[in-house]
């Protein structure tokens, strides 16, 4: 039995590398192909490289990608066990296989039965949690729930790192004018000590109610955050009998967040089968159900189930997701790209890099492939931007003339209908603008240092407007090619041990240096012993 599931697997890794070497071996001649080109000699490139997700739109067409390597792409997904990746996903099945767990975010927002496995439904776990935090958030958001002496919550301290925070950061400040006037949400994520004294800046203890999120309750800055928090809510005369009503835990491990002082009234539980990084529809994203109320955060939901739905059961050659993470897969084994950028023409969205560098980079940014053998080819992409216009007076300059290609992902936001403003359509323009300057370049007068060689890839993809519901779907677009890149590639994209090293050695050097009588250990470096001692002798 086992020999013949390890010939499987062979023939598995056989078909992989087949599907792969030859879409590598395209590099040699679709490297220079002129996207202008595709376009004149595709007529139905347009129609066949733009899809439909409401409430988005994404428009690939502007890709360096012919369509007549589509199939080669179909058939690395076919040899590579995408399909069955999906369904087992959906399945909540143990995809995450290094730590035995399901990656089951889609029950988060699912509003059917959503078996794990062999477990049971866990859609009613899913709905009394939900529950609870509408309630909590009702009742805070309408004063009900009062403050040690009295007073309604004026100021939410949402204190959590990573995927604890990034996701409800982004989509408080997305969503802020879906926010409650009189309820601000702060978030403090950073150890440095100036985090916590510019967040505390107006805030009053009375007024004031921390929501702890930590998947593992022990991540050491959220702990120390916390820790800060709670003191001093007690010296500003919060009297420990009463320091429950101003906290709330989001966490795995309820009982360190009950020792640590939240009541059970204000605990929330997260499932081991949600990511950190694929959290936000969970009790994490609680902050910003505080911050827009229950009924907008179920519409977040519903956008991502939107998505969830079309994923699912879109055929791939319509499948936006798919056909996202494939493009990349095509840039980076092809093209030798190396980075994405992500350009939100937004200010809302200026989180957004920030959230997809966690969601796509500690998911893909892997080694080793699902049998432990390292990479010989490339895994996830480096993820980097900032909003749109500013980063045209920063580093367009290299994305237009550098010799490196960095694919850019436009993400940009039709008005309401009808509600075209100046200004509005003065940041479309500059969207727009620039993704057709980097297809188009410029001969620059014959003036090379004015030339721009253009024929640069990029994507659009067009939001209905910045509302719940397309957030939501946003997000889980960008979650969708995330899983689907592990599965194109091989890889775990739901573990992330490479955090824990850096951990590890910040330990050591904290107590060496909080400790001056403690000895350098004799197999430190001579760059971090003289700096140690360097910091010591201060
Ligand atoms: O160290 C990385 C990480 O584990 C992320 O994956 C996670 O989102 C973050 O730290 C916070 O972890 P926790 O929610 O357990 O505090």
């Amino acid at each position: 039995m086992a020999s013949e599931r390890n010939l499987a697997r062979n023939d598995e890794r056989t078909a992989f590398r087949a599907s792969l070497d030859g879409l590598r071996e395209r590099s040699r001649s679709v490297g220079e192909c002129s996207i202008s080109a595709l376009f004149a000699n595709e007529p139905e490139r347009l129609a066949r490289l733009s899809f439909e997700c409401a409430p988005l739109s994404v428009d690939l067409s502007r890709q360096r990608l012919p369509l007549t390597d589509l199939p080669s792409l179909f058939a690395h997904a076919a040899a590579s066990g995408w399909h069955a990746g999906r369904e087992r996903m959906f399945a909540g099945e143990a995809i995450n296989f290094t730590e035995q767990r399901a990656a089951f975010h889609v029950a988060l927002r699912a509003r059917r039965p959503m078996p794990l496995a062999d477990d049971g439904d866990v859609m009613p776990q899913v709905s009394a949690t939900l529950e609870r935090m509408g309630e909590f958030s009702a009742a805070v958001r309408a004063g009900a729930h009062r403050g040690a002496h009295g007073d309604r919550i004026s100021d939410i301290v949402a204190i959590g790192i990573g995927g604890s925070a990034l996701g409800p950061e982004l989509a408080c400040e997305a969503l802020a004018s879906d926010g409650q006037p009189g309820l601000r949400v702060h978030f403090l994520a950073n150890v440095d000590p100036a985090s916590w004294a510019s967040v505390r800046q107006g805030l009053r203890a009375d007024t004031t109610l921390a929501i702890i999120s930590s998947k593992t309750w022990s991540t050491a800055e959220t702990i120390a955050n916390a820790t800060a928090v709670r003191d001093w809510l007690l010296n500003e005369g919060i009297a420990p009998g009463e320091l429950h009503r101003h906290l709330a835990g989001v966490t795995a491990r309820p009982e360190r967040a009950l020792a640590f002082g939240v009541s059970e009234a204000a605990l929330f539980s997260l499932p081991d089968w949600v990511g950190g990084r694929y959290s936000l529809w969970s009790a994490i994203g609680l902050p910003l159900m505080l911050a827009i109320g229950p009924a907008a955060f179920d519409e977040l939901l519903a956008g991502a189930r939107a998505v969830d739905e079309h994923f699912f059961t879109t055929p791939i050659e319509r499948n936006a997701p798919a056909m996202l993470v494939l493009v990349s897969l095509w840039n980076s084994l092809v093209l030798h790209t190396q980075t994405e950028a992500v350009i939100p023409y937004s200010h809302s969205l200026r989180r957004l890099p920030a959230y997809l560098q966690q969601l796509q980079m500690e998911s893909n940014g892997k080694g080793v492939d699902s049998d432990g053998v390292a990479l010989d080819y490339p895994s996830g992409a480096v993820t980097w931007g900032e909003p749109g216009t500013d980063a045209q007076h920063s580093f367009f300059q290299a994305l237009h003339q550098g010799p490196a290609i960095h694919p850019v992902d436009f993400i940009l936001v039709a008005p309401p209908p009808g509600e075209l403003a100046p200004a509005a359509a003065k940041l479309l323009a500059n969207g727009l603008a620039q993704a057709e300057a980097l297809l188009r370049g410029d001969p620059g007068a014959d003036d090379p240092h004015r030339r721009c060689p253009g024929n640069r890839p990029s994507t659009t993809i067009l939001l209905d407007g910045l509302t719940p519901r397309s957030l939501g779907a946003l997000l889980a677009l960008y979650e969708h090619k995330t899983a689907s890149l592990g599965w194109l590639l091989r890889i775990n994209s739901f573990d992330q041990w490479g955090v824990e090293l850096g951990k590890r050695v910040a330990l050591r050097i904290e107590a060496l240096l909080t400790d001056p009588g403690l000895a350098l250990p004799s197999d430190m470096d001579p760059s971090t012993a003289a700096l140690v001692e360097r910091l010591r002798r201060r």
